[in-house]
């Protein structure tokens, strides 16, 4: 069996197009073992069908207290008292509590209060010269929109952007000095967040904070650490990945342009394509973390009972055993059973919302820009260096004039 380190994997080279050596893996070593620091040795799973398994059979556990019990209190709350990180009953619970503010119907809601986010911020590009599409769109949007949802004031955004990105690698980190870095801006972030809290219960507003402050469900409040982690995850879950989409799919649809002209011509974009790019993109690279609950075998590999196990989701979304031509680009793929949001219980939450925010997003920005192009060649773009996810750490554009 393959044995790889995790720092390997969040290379930005290899995030440029890690799909070539999934396909190797898928088909010389199925089931290989990762290297992460602090936590050791764990499988990463990459078949579509194994990634399934890992998802939804209750052989795997989110509980995932074993794999942090070495980090600082505070930390570790921000890890494993919410949702992604319990099972029953303790996770149905959790989840109650908050997923009647990410209907679908809620969700609608929100949308011209998206479309006027994105409008303001095209409006406020550079008509001559590159623009950097991340910085100025891609990552305003998502954290303007869950700011606003949990209520976090404007004046207060910017400095939760940098915490929010020094704060995380503290969940799996790909390099040693990672988490020791990370720990400093956790830290700031609970504290933030335990002032807000006393601030929403002395004066509750109309945010989804004040709500699970004051969340009843069966006579079952949140408690503080939960509510902290709650917190946490709608921040870490809600916005960096979203980040990541609208620029990937941005940077797929300018390296397309068949698909681009498609995309622009049709009336509204089909939901097809949205979940096209979901797929193609994959910035879920990697699902969280599960325990094996016994000894379980995959692709002939046995996991001995209590080892960590990743489902590789974006090799899971380019399986040539499920989607044909995976590295094909295809806006009317149909069936598109793609991963990117996860499966089983556990499924994203954000779901509803990110399928919105993204069709806004980037219809409103090829609209209003025919011209649009890449600024550089695709090569020479600087991805992130992060392990679980996959995202671009710029994307210079022109001809928005
Ligand atoms: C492109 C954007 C997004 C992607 C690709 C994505 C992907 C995922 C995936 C793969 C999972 C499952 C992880 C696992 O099983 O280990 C998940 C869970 C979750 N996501 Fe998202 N997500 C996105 C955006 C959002 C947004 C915008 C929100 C909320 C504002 C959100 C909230 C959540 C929550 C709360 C969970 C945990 C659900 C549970 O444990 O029951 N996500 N997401």
């Amino acid at each position: 069996m393959r044995r790889i380190r995790a720092s390997a994997l969040a290379q930005p080279r290899f995030k440029a197009d890690p799909y070539p050596f999934y396909a190797r893996m898928r088909a010389e070593s199925p089931v290989f073992e990762v290297v992460v620091p602090f936590i050791g040795r764990g499988f990463v799973v990459t078949r579509y069908e194994d990634v399934v398994t890992v998802a939804k059979d209750d052989r795997f556990s989110r509980d995932i207290a074993p794999l942090v019990r070495w980090l600082p209190r505070s930390a570790r709350v921000l890890l494993t008292r919410q949702m992604l990180s319990q099972d029953p009953p303790d996770h149905t619970r959790l989840r109650k509590l908050v997923s009647q503010a990410f209907t679908p119907r809620r969700i609608d809601l929100l949308r011209d209060r998206i479309q006027s986010v994105c409008d303001r911020l095209l409006d406020a590009a550079p008509r001559t010269g590159p623009f950097d599409l991340i910085r100025g769109y891609a990552l305003p949007l998502p954290l303007t929109v869950i700011a606003e949802l949990l209520g976090i004031a404007e004046k207060d955004r910017h400095r939760f952007h940098v915490l929010t990105q020094g704060a995380g690698p503290i969940g799996i980190a790909s390099g040693i000095l990672d988490v020791p870095m990370a720990l400093p801006y956790a830290w700031l972030i609970v504290r933030y967040f335990r002032r807000l809290f006393a601030e929403r219960r002395a004066h509750p507003g109309d945010d989804l904070l004040s709500a699970l402050v004051q969340a009843e469900e069966a006579g079952d409040r949140l408690d503080e650490f939960e509510l902290l982690g709650m917190a946490m995850l709608l921040l870490f879950a809600g916005y960096e990945t979203t980040v990541h989409l609208i620029g990937g799919a941005t940077l797929a649809l300018l390296e397309h342009p068949q698909q681009r002209a498609r995309f622009v011509s049709e009336p509204g974009p089909t939901a097809s394509a949205i979940e096209e790019l979901l797929r193609y993109v994959s910035v879920g690279e990697m699902a969280t973390p599960r325990i094996t609950r016994e000894d379980v075998t995959i692709a002939s590999v046995t996991i001995p009972r209590g080892e960590w196990v990743i489902a590789a989701l974006g090799s899971a979304n380019h399986d040539e055993s499920v989607f044909k031509d995976p590295e094909t680009l295809d806006l009317a793929r149909d069936p598109n059973p793609h991963l990117a949001f996860g499966q089983g219980r556990h499924f994203c939450l954000g779901a509803s919302l990110v399928r919105m925010e993204a069709q806004v997003a980037l219809t409103t920005l090829f609209a209003r820009f025919p011209g649009l192009r890449l600024d550089r060649p695709a090569e020479s773009l600087r991805w992130r260096r992060i392990f679980p996810l996959r995202g671009l750490a710029e994307l210079p554009v022109n001809g928005l004039s």
